[in-house]
């Protein structure tokens, strides 16, 4: 039987009865429309809108209810117009008549509100474990890399050497931003609507503090018309996922690279590549690819909430039940990004003396001869025009950096000339970037341990 359809003369018609069904989908909120059901029918019972024996009841048939769904797959293949409708049937089956209590005071507006929270809240807490386990996995291989030199890149040029450790803490620290993005997203999530009704509250003496408690809610909400409207935690949510899956994207693309044979880097884990079904020699990085190209998705789901969103006018509006997709897209592309890379940085294996190799690229040495050209008192833009006149005569004469600046620098600065050894040796070079921040072996495990340490505090 429908929730409604007391003064209807013709039932629904069907093709528009399939449009109008929220079940294929909202079904995924059964444990979280259970859960608020319950708590609604103890508070319907605390407040004496019902008999206590009756909420008990209720109580118990709600609990049976989702032991049959879990027992039985196909339970939750029924028909029903939406995963509201699916309880109050379901529940009715179990205890009679007395099932339409359940709906007492109550409107579907602040249950799907309230249910999509729920699960909003949930799926935050498990996606913070799982950002923490890849920032550990990154920690794990920057720490252990700390001392590797590798090139750093601008404009996907060799720039500057840096080290596996500083390459890792960046990619962490977009992370540690996420985890922090996502508590704060959390706590607009954590607050109870029921109490609501359609858009005015309920007529009934509700304690609806006791209900968020039951219901581990930090607050209620403040204004019944916003409640059953509000949707700026799903937001707020898909927003959060969005930028995740860019810095995901952003480390995927890193790795693409750096484990292919142009570079050399790093050794991806076989278990996280595909072969060719023509190439033989291939392992593709597919789960990198998938990871980036994901991330369009999220970034569409984002885009499909906000246009969902803009334009309509205050109070419950059917649109609003096209709320639910976004948000599981987003949790499901999320969570299982983050799983998959979190596998892949483990299975790393890095490349030292690749790596070496190509940050000894001499130009990369450019600006720290110049600064150090500085440091004994010449202009800097002066020593950057010096030193890039050494490198042009470098390039177009075939030598190596170091034996143009070894034969030119003696009359610029013997200073200068009598270190160029330690200069040109990149591991002194990224050492003498050891401020806060910098490249340093040192300053990169002390950046991984804070990263760690905001994941960990965090929860
Ligand atoms: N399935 C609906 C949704 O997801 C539930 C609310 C329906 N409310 C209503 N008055 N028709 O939004």
């Amino acid at each position: 039987m429908k929730l409604w359809g007391g003064n209807y003369e013709t039932s629904p018609d069907a093709a528009f009865w399939e449009f109008n069904r929220s079940f294929p989908f909202d079904r995924r909120l059964l444990v979280e429309e259970v859960a608020a059901s319950r708590a609604w029918v103890r508070a319907l019972g605390r407040c004496g809108a019902i008999r206590s024996d009756e909420a008990e009841t209720l109580d118990r048939g709600l609990e049976t209810l989702l032991e049959k769904a879990r027992a039985d797959p196909k339970y939750l293949e029924l028909d029903a117009e939406d995963v509201h409708s699916f309880v109050e049937e379901r529940l009715g089956e179990i205890v009679g008549e007395l099932a339409g209590q359940a709906h007492l005071g109550r409107s579907r507006n602040e249950q799907t509100v309230t249910a999509l929270r729920l699960f909003v809240r949930g799926t935050i807490d498990e996606l913070c474990k799982g950002v923490a386990g890849l920032v550990r996995a990154l920690a794990a291989q920057g720490q252990a890399g700390a001392d590797a030199v590798m090139p750093g890149y601008t404009h996907t040029r060799a720039a500057e050497p840096i080290t596996f450790g500083h390459w890792a803490a960046a990619h962490a620290w977009g992370l540690v931003r996420d985890h922090e993005r996502l508590r704060d997203a959390r706590s607009r999530a954590d607050v109870l609507p029921l109490g609501s009704g359609a858009l005015a509250g309920a007529a009934l003496p509700l304690d609806r503090e006791a209900m968020a408690r039951d219901l581990g809610f930090a607050a209620v909400s403040p204004a019944a018309l916003d409640a059953v409207m509000d949707r700026d935690f799903a937001v707020e949510f898909v927003s959060c996922c969005a930028l995740l899956q860019t810095h995901l994207a952003r480390l995927a693309e890193d790795l693409i690279h750096f484990a292919g044979p142009e570079y050399g880097f790093v050794k991806l884990p076989e278990a996280f590549t595909t072969g060719s079904s023509l190439m033989p020699q291939k392992k593709n990085p597919d789960a990198l690819e998938l990871v980036r190209g994901k991330a369009a998705r999220v970034d569409g789901d984002l885009v499909r909430l906000l246009a969902l969103l803009k334009g309509l006018p205050a109070g419950y509006q059917k649109d609003l039940q096209e709320d639910k997709e976004a948000v599981f897209d987003a949790a499901d592309t999320a969570l299982g990004s983050v799983a998959v890379m979190t596998g892949v940085v483990a299975g790393l294996v890095p490349l030292r003396d690749a790596m070496r190799a190509a940050a000894g690229a001499q130009e990369m040495i450019a600006a720290n001869l110049a600064v150090a050209l500085a440091r004994e008192g010449m202009p800097f833009r002066r020593a950057h025009h010096v030193v890039g006149a050494l490198v042009g005569e470098a390039q177009k004469s075939g030598r190596s950096l170091k034996a143009v600046a070894a034969e030119r620098l003696p009359a610029v600065s013997a200073a200068v000339a009598a270190r160029l050894d330690a200069l040109f040796d990149p591991l002194e070079a990224v050492k003498a970037k050891s401020l806060r921040g910098g490249a340093a072996p040192d300053a990169a495990r002390a950046s991984l341990d804070a990263a760690l340490a905001r994941v960990e505090e965090g929860g």
